[in-house]
């Protein structure tokens, strides 16, 4: 019996009436990245009063992976309790995904609508000053100024096609190009601004050429984003390494910095549009690249601790449709 247990995927525990475990599945033990004697530390009255109102407890298990874990709690004759654990990580990580894509459409569509709402009537008013101007004698003092005007129209028309690109990217173009000059592109662009800042930067590269189909200049915006990320987390120098490895049917980049490291609580938000802890941030760069990277059908992930931060971009050779 307590073998068949221990053979199935849900964690099981059962405990006394005074909240002591005295049984715990396989499935429960890895679920709270426990053995046996830590097991004992815990009290079930205590944990279900502490996490009273909660639905879903979080788990670490004993890698660096958090899951997500659903507990059912079923009261036994005797004041003794049996409770159910579910692995619901892959339902929440979809929930999340699913959420963050909806936030990421309607800050797209927010922005563009702006952005045209503003170019129309700027349109007209560029219209109407060439009209001025044409009305106004050649040598009239004032021509200059419209004339300024209009090159102030056409200014602040150029920063909204930025920022209409930015915010709304255009379809995937996807081209046979080869990974590793699209890393070596990017880390060109913020080489000058890692030597001004002491930062050090090395790039590792299998020794095959690495072919994928992909937007190149998609990929290249990505990279450039989270390097500049990197470098910024380290303010006082440091060394980012960028990994190119093969995967099989997939590629792996990695990028890594020897910066301070992200806090947990703003772990969960860092993709999140305009979600920023720097004074002069955007908070837009992590939420492009993740939906750069999700065109691509591919994964972007992160690792952070007081040592620095990881970020790990899989994609696949070949798009999946
Ligand atoms: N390598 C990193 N190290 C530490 N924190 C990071 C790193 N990359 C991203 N972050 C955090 O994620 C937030 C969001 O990043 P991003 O979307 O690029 O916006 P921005 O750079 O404008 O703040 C940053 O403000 C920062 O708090
Ligand atoms: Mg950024």
């Amino acid at each position: 019996m307590v073998e068949i247990l221990d053979e199935l995927p849900t964690g099981v525990m059962l405990s006394d009436d005074a909240g002591e475990v005295v049984y715990a599945n396989r499935a429960a033990l890895d679920y709270m990245g426990l053995d046996y004697e830590g097991l004992k530390e815990i009290n079930i009255n205590a944990m279900m009063r502490q996490g009273a109102g909660k639905k879903d407890l979080m788990f670490r298990t004993k890698g660096d992976d958090s899951i997500t874990v659903k507990f059912s709690h079923i009261p036994l004759s005797g004041g003794s309790t049996a409770l159910i654990l579910t692995d619901i990580s892959e339902i929440h990580r979809l929930q999340q995904e699913i959420l963050r894509m909806d936030k990421l459409a309607s800050v797209g569509e927010l922005t563009s609508g702006i952005a045209h709402e503003i170019r129309n009537p700027l349109a007209g008013i560029k219209t109407t000053a060439q009209a001025l101007q044409e009305e106004l004698p050649g040598n009239d003092h004032r021509s200059a100024y419209v004339s300024r005007i209009i090159v102030e129209i056409d200014r602040l028309n150029k920063l909204l096609l930025n920022f209409f690109d930015f915010a709304k990217p255009k379809d995937i173009q996807l081209k046979n190009c080869d990974l590793k000059k699209i890393i070596e592109d990017a880390v060109f662009m913020v080489q000058d601004t890692a030597r001004q800042g002491h930062i050090r930067v090395m790039e590792f590269y299998p020794t095959e050429e690495i072919r994928i189909k992909a937007d190149p200049d998609m990929i290249r915006q990505v990279l450039m984003n989270i390097f500049i990320n990197a470098l910024q987390a380290m303010p006082s120098g440091g060394q980012m390494e960028v990994h190119l490895e093969n995967d099989g049917a997939n590629v792996e980049i990695s990028v890594s910095d020897t910066g301070k490291g992200m806090p947990e609580d703003i772990r969960s938000r860092i993709f999140d549009p305009f979600f920023t802890t720097k004074a002069k941030g955007i908070g837009l760069g992590l939420s492009i690249s993740y939906r750069l990277i999700k065109m691509h059908s591919g994964t972007i992930t992160f690792v952070s601790g007081p040592k620095g931060t990881t970020f790990r971009i899989t994609v696949p050779k070949e798009l999946r449709k």
